[in-house]
């Protein structure tokens, strides 16, 4: 053993002073506890409080009320602030945001009140040194049962109560509501307005303080139309149509995430909503409608199909503005194919994945199999057109 290391007795003589410092740190806590109210100050001394004192309950309670306020005046700010929750902006959200936010504090009273009591337990009752004695037997107390009983069964029927009233307030149907069909697809959001006969991509406007009623499908496999401005979330199913009712309150652009895993692009398969006032959602419509295709112009109108049609959800084409990441990279495709191989490219993706897709070898069954269906003959031609122009 080294000289500069102390020797075992030195350790244990350091270690039993910082065991008595803090013994002693613990009995002043224990006495100031014990005080009575109105009282000469006795003298502050590190001494154990005398044999049978009872706890001053009241200096006790004065504590933990002052404690707990102040804790539950950090929580009420920060739910006020709000750091952690986006804007609220629609009717349901702020349903929502209360209740969660009336059992946040619930929890984190409960929480507070265990804690705090556990301290002070452990600081009062723990062992002092030479105490090597069993706690005193203690049997049970009907008093402590029917309160830890009555209490949280109280708590848990008021949560059933109000939780029940919220999804009741959330799932029923608004009057006069807007329709808007929403169609998921491997990597891409559609919709469509069935009374205003307009078709949007990845981006969606809607009017304020209007009901929406969503509905939802896919294409493919199981997406998740979620606006955490919204608070709402529902699954996007193939071969069936699920519903969404909401009430947008204020204006402005919040995000549309898919938030069911859906595959290697399920990560950009995002879009955006757009709240406006009625007057603008009007006008939009009446913009959207008027706003024809220019179907005698292939490119313009195969650009269009382009974007209708979902291509850019996975693949890069500068010209449309599309930067999709899973499929082959489209910039320039005029100069490598020629319009046969483009041609079959779309209507027979698998039987000819030839090249190297960014996250790594093409993979066969990612490109939708269909669109020699969905597609007419004119709509294909144009999108052909469109896509051998980009040399
Ligand atoms: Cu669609 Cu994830």
């Amino acid at each position: 053993m080294s000289e500069s290391h102390p020797s075992p007795v030195q350790q244990s003589t350091a270690g039993t002073s910082r065991r008595r410092a803090l013994g002693n740190f613990l009995d002043r806590i224990d006495a100031w506890g014990r005080e009575p109210l109105i009282s000469p100050r006795p003298v502050r001394q590190a001494a154990p409080p005398p044999q049978g004192s009872r706890p001053n309950v009241f200096r006790w309670a004065v504590f933990a009320v002052v404690v707990f306020g102040l804790l539950i005046g950090i929580g009420a700010l920060f739910t006020l602030i709000n750091p952690l929750m986006p804007l609220a902006a629609a009717r349901e959200a702020t349903a929502i945001d209360t209740l969660f936010n009336f059992m946040l504090g619930i929890a984190a009273a409960i929480f507070l009140l265990v804690q705090i009591t556990l301290l002070y337990l452990a600081i009062r009752y723990r062992r002092r040194s030479g105490d090597n004695e069993d706690g005193d037997p203690i049997e049970g107390n009907n008093a402590l049962e029917i309160v830890w009983t009555v209490i949280p069964a109280a708590i848990v029927l008021t949560l059933a109560i109000l939780s029940y009233r919220t999804f009741v307030n959330v799932r029923t149907a608004g009057r006069e509501a807007l329709v808007i069909e929403v169609t998921g697809r491997q990597f891409q959001w559609q919709f469509y307005y069935p009374e205003e006969d307009v078709r949007t991509v990845d981006v969606l406007r809607v009017p304020a303080n209007r009901p929406i009623n969503f509905r939802l499908t896919s294409q493919d496999m199981v997406h998740s139309f979620w606006v955490p401005n919204f608070r709402l979330k529902r699954d996007a199913m193939p071969g069936m149509i699920t519903d969404m009712w909401v009430t947008a309150t204020a204006v402005g652009k919040y995000p549309i995430v898919c938030a069911e895993l859906c595959g290697a692009g399920h990560d950009t398969m995002r879009g955006s909503i757009e709240v406006v006032s009625r007057t603008d959602f009007s006008a939009w419509v009446e913009a959207e409608k008027t706003k024809a295709v220019d179907t005698s112009d292939p490119i313009a109108y195969g650009r269009s199909l382009f974007v209708k049609h979902g291509c850019s959800g996975c693949h890069t084409l500068t010209d449309a503005k599309a930067v999709g990441q899973i499929g082959p990279n489209l910039d320039g495709i005029g100069s490598r194919a020629d319009r046969d191989f483009i041609h079959h490219s779309i209507v027979n993706p698998n039987a000819v994945i030839t090249e190297k897709c960014p996250t790594g070898p093409c993979q066969a069954n990612l490109m939708p199999q269909n669109f020699g269906q969905i597609l007419t003959e004119a709509e294909l031609n144009a999108l052909v057109t469109y896509l051998y122009s980009q040399k």
